[in-house]
């Protein structure tokens, strides 16, 4: 796959789905406008593999074909504008409710996460084996739909991490205990969805380099899981950082007012570059031209992921490549999140108050 730059919209929940996962117009209509500002490839927001693998409302489900004619479109949408899309692939595990998942949450051991209600129920051989299948079936159906790339969500807490991070891993079984356990649901995943697609689609995954979490996955985890990965011929590995549980080193932070508080997951990034041959994608706060160009210039890094920054200005790579170099203008405050919960979908609400203030008024 040959993308037109090096700019990735990582993986960003739109809340722009019906109940069931069903996508909608708007969700297109958010892509299209994405491809339309230039952006290399564009990550699609965490699509559910099964109903009981949701989470938050108006999320994306790939768990059945009868969205197929909804999928074409979102696809349909992005190849017009000349741009790419990857489907993100989740399971949610036990960061979710049982209300959401429509019974008790699932996770590799029975250990409550604390920012969500419920203890989640240790998985049996047959729910993992099952949970594998339904990566692989929702990966095949992506590449039907049109869908250019996947990508297996394996970080911010989320099912697959749970797996890989001893604090919520206590299994005694082989998907337990040593890292190379650890890594064996990440890999029996990765093997099904490549066995589905075939040797020449891409496979990206999502990984954190750090759960930043006290006996949380590390970085010599992260490694690990990397290299296995790499040697299977992943096509790229997008590294990110920390879970719900991690506060203020969490994946989304606030307060990037400065270059020296951008890019705060590359030097994990870096890390696991050295340690591997496929490219690698580093997200995580890149805000301005400046620290985006070291990155990639000084240290190598393949492509650079952005999420907020696409919510405020979709057009973004278009006004850099245009001449205006100023930084992305987002302000990492997290605002757009609570439309996407109680509006039908995510926008940047500071944007939105601007526009207010330079149309209201005298003439
Ligand atoms: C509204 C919103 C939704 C997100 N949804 C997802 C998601 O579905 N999957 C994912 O891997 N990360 C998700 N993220 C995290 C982003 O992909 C990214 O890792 C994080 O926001 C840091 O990048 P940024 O500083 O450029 O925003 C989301 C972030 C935001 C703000
Ligand atoms: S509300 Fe707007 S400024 Fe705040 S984080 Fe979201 S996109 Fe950025």
């Amino acid at each position: 796959m040959t993308l037109t730059n090096r700019f990735v919209r990582s993986a960003t929940w739109e809340g722009m789905c019906e109940t069931d996962g069903r996508p909608t117009l708007k969700l297109a209509s958010c892509y299209r406008d994405l491809a339309a500002g230039d952006v290399g490839l564009i990550i699609t927001g965490y699509a559910f593999v099964r109903p009981d693998g949701k989470q938050i409302p108006g999320k994306m489900g790939i768990y059945t074909d009868d969205f197929a004619a909804e999928m074409r479109s979102l696809t349909q949408a992005v190849h017009n504008e000349s741009g790419k899309i990857c489907m993100q692939l989740v399971h949610s595990g036990g960061q979710t409710t049982a209300k959401a998942a429509g019974r008790r949450p699932l996770a590799p051991s029975a250990v409550k996460v604390e920012q969500f209600p419920e203890e989640p129920e240790a998985m049996s051989k047959e729910d993992i084996d099952e949970i594998v299948a339904a990566f692989g079936d929702g990966a095949r159906r992506a590449k039907k739909y049109g869908f250019d790339a996947v990508q297996i969500h394996a970080a911010h807490g989320y099912l697959i991490n749970q797996f890989l991070s001893p604090l919520t891993n206590r299994r005694t079984d082989g998907y337990g205990g040593s890292v190379e356990n650890r890594c064996r649901f990440l890999l029996e995943v990765y093997r099904r969805v490549r066995s589905e697609v075939g040797p020449d689609f891409p496979v990206f995954v999502k990984l954190n380099g750090s759960d930043n979490l006290q006996g949380g996955l590390d970085i010599s985890d992260a490694i690990h899981a990397a290299r296995l990965l790499d040697i299977e011929k992943i096509d790229a590995i997008e590294v990110s950082g920390g879970t719900s549980a991690s506060g203020e080193r969490g994946p989304v932070r606030t307060r990037i007012d400065k270059p020296v508080s951008e890019a705060y997951n590359l030097a994990l990034a870096l890390e696991i570059k050295q340690a591997v041959r496929c490219p690698i994608m580093a997200v995580g706060g890149f805000r301005s031209l400046e620290v985006i160009n070291k990155a990639v210039i000084e240290n190598g890094t393949d492509y650079i992921s952005l999420s907020r920054p696409f919510i405020r200005e979709p057009r973004l790579i278009k006004r850099w490549k245009e001449g205006d170099l100023s930084p992305a203008r987002c302000i990492s405050c997290n605002g757009c999140f609570k439309p996407g919960l109680k509006e039908g979908g995510i926008y940047c609400v500071v944007e939105k108050k601007e526009a207010e203030k330079r149309t209201s008024g005298p003439l």
